[in-house]
C-alpha cells in the first residue's frame, strides 16, 4: 500500500487509492447504521433499567429501606403563594410546565415569561409556566417575590426554608400544586431556569407520542420522559464539593435510576403517584435524583430514555437545534443569547 501522498486525495473518488476509496464508502454506512440503532438501544435499556430497578426493589433495597424508612413526619406543604386559578382559568390547557427558581435569578425568569412562557406564542398549544419557591429569609426578599408575583401571578411559594438541601422540596411543592389544582392539563414539564427548549417540537413529539400509545391500547404513557442516568455513583467523601452525599443521607451506593434534572416530561396523571411517594420514600436533598428516581421508584413508575432530544453542548444548539431536531438545551449563559437561541427556534417554527 502505497504511503499517503497529499496529491492523491483527490475529488473524484474512483482515482484516489484504496484505502480512500474504502474510507469514503464505509464512513457513511457506519454514520448510518449508528443512526438506526441508536433507537434501539436506547428501547434496550429502557428494558433493562425496567428489570433492574424491579431487582432493587426486590432484594437489596427491601433490607435497606427497612431500617432507613423513619416513620413519617411529613406533612403536606403549606402554601404561601398559592396561585389556585393558575391553571383552572385554562381547562384546555395541553402543559403545565413548573420551574425551579432563586428569588435573585429575575433575569432568568423574565427571559422565560417572554420567551417560552409566553402565551402569545401559543394560541393553539396552550402552555403555562410557574415558578416555585420556598420562603423567603428575609423581608426584602418577600417583597421582590410579592411584587413579581402581583404582576405575574405565575409563581407558587410553599412554606419551608429555601435552601440548596431544601431543593427537593421544591419539587415536591410542585407536584403537590399540580395535584390539587392542575390535573386536567395532560403533560408536565420540568424545567431549570437556564434551558432553551422548542415548546412547538416538544408539543408535536408529545401529540405523536401519546398517538402510537394510543395504538398500543393504553390511553396514556405511564413513563417519565428524559435523558435518563443509569447507576449513578453517589460521591463520598471530600472533594466532591456540593456534591457529597453522607452515607447518613443516602446509604445505597448508587442512585435509584433517574433523569437530567434540566427539563423532563411527566404525564400529568402519574404526578399524584409520585407526590403520595414523598410521604412514604427516604428523603434525598439531590433534588433530580429525589423528584425523578427516588419518587418513581417508590411509585412504581419507569421512564422512557430520550437521550437524543437533548443537546447539553451549547456550542451545538445552532447545528443541533435550529438546524436539527433537538428540543432540550441547556444553556448556562446569558439570559439575553438564550433570547437570541428562541428567535431563532420561532423563526424556524413560524415559517415551516
Ligand atoms: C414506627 O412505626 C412502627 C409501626 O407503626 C413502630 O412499631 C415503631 O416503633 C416506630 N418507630 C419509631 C422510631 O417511632
Ligand atoms: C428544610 O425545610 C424545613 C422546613 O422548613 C426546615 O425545618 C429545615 O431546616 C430545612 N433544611 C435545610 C437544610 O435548610
Amino acid at each position: 500500500m502505497s504511503s499517503f501522498r497529499p496529491q492523491r486525495f483527490c475529488g473524484v473518488i474512483l482515482k484516489c487509492s484504496r484505502i480512500w476509496r474504502i474510507l469514503f464508502i464505509a464512513v457513511p454506512w457506519i454514520g448510518l447504521t449508528y443512526l438506526m440503532i441508536l433507537p434501539m438501544l436506547e428501547k434496550l435499556l429502557a428494558y433493562t433499567d425496567y428489570t433492574s430497578t424491579n431487582r432493587v426493589s426486590d432484594d437489596v433495597g427491601n433490607k435497606r429501606f427497612q431500617t432507613f424508612h423513619h416513620n413519617s413526619t411529613k406533612q403536606r406543604l403549606r402554601y404561601l403563594i398559592e396561585e389556585p386559578s393558575l391553571c383552572h382559568d385554562s381547562p384546555d390547557l395541553f402543559m403545565i410546565s413548573y420551574v425551579h427558581s432563586a428569588v435573585h435569578k429575575k433575569e432568568n425568569r423574565q427571559l422565560i415569561r417572554d420567551t417560552w412562557a409566553n402565551l402569545r406564542y401559543y394560541p393553539i398549544l396552550r402552555m403555562k409556566v410557574f415558578f416555585v419557591f420556598g420562603a423567603a429569609v428575609s423581608k426584602e426578599e418577600q417583597d421582590v417575590i410579592e411584587k413579581e408575583s402581583s404582576q405575574y401571578h405565575d409563581i407558587i411559594q410553599l412554606d419551608f426554608v429555601d435552601s440548596y438541601k431544601n431543593l427537593s422540596l421544591k419539587g415536591v411543592g410542585a407536584l403537590q400544586w399540580i395535584s390539587e389544582h392542575c390535573m386536567h392539563a395532560p403533560w408536565v414539564l420540568k424545567s431549570d431556569d437556564d434551558m432553551v427548549i422548542n415548546t412547538f417540537a416538544l408539543q408535536e413529539y408529545l401529540a405523536y407520542h401519546t398517538k402510537g400509545e394510543l395504538k398500543g391500547g393504553n390511553s396514556f404513557p405511564d413513563k417519565i420522559i428524559c435523558a435518563v442516568w443509569w447507576g449513578m455513583t453517589v460521591l463520598r467523601g471530600t472533594g466532591c464539593a456540593k456534591w457529597c452525599v453522607s452515607e447518613e443521607e443516602w446509604p445505597e451506593n448508587s442512585f435509584p435510576t433517574y433523569c437530567s434534572g434540566s427539563a423532563f416530561v411527566i404525564p400529568t396523571h402519574l404526578v399524584p403517584r409520585l407526590y403520595d411517594a414523598y410521604f412514604t420514600a427516604p428523603f434525598l436533598w439531590v433534588d433530580d435524583a429525589y423528584i425523578s428516581g427516588v419518587l418513581p421508584r417508590e411509585a412504581g413508575i419507569k421512564h422512557r430514555p430520550v437521550h437524543s432530544l437533548y443537546e447539553m453542548n451549547y456550542h451545538l444548539i445552532q447545528r443541533n437545534m435550529i438546524h436539527g431536531n433537538r428540543l432540550f438545551c441547556h444553556h448556562p449563559g446569558r439570559a439575553a443569547s438564550r433570547g437570541q437561541w428562541w428567535s431563532l427556534i420561532l423563526a424556524k417554527e413560524l415559517n415551516a
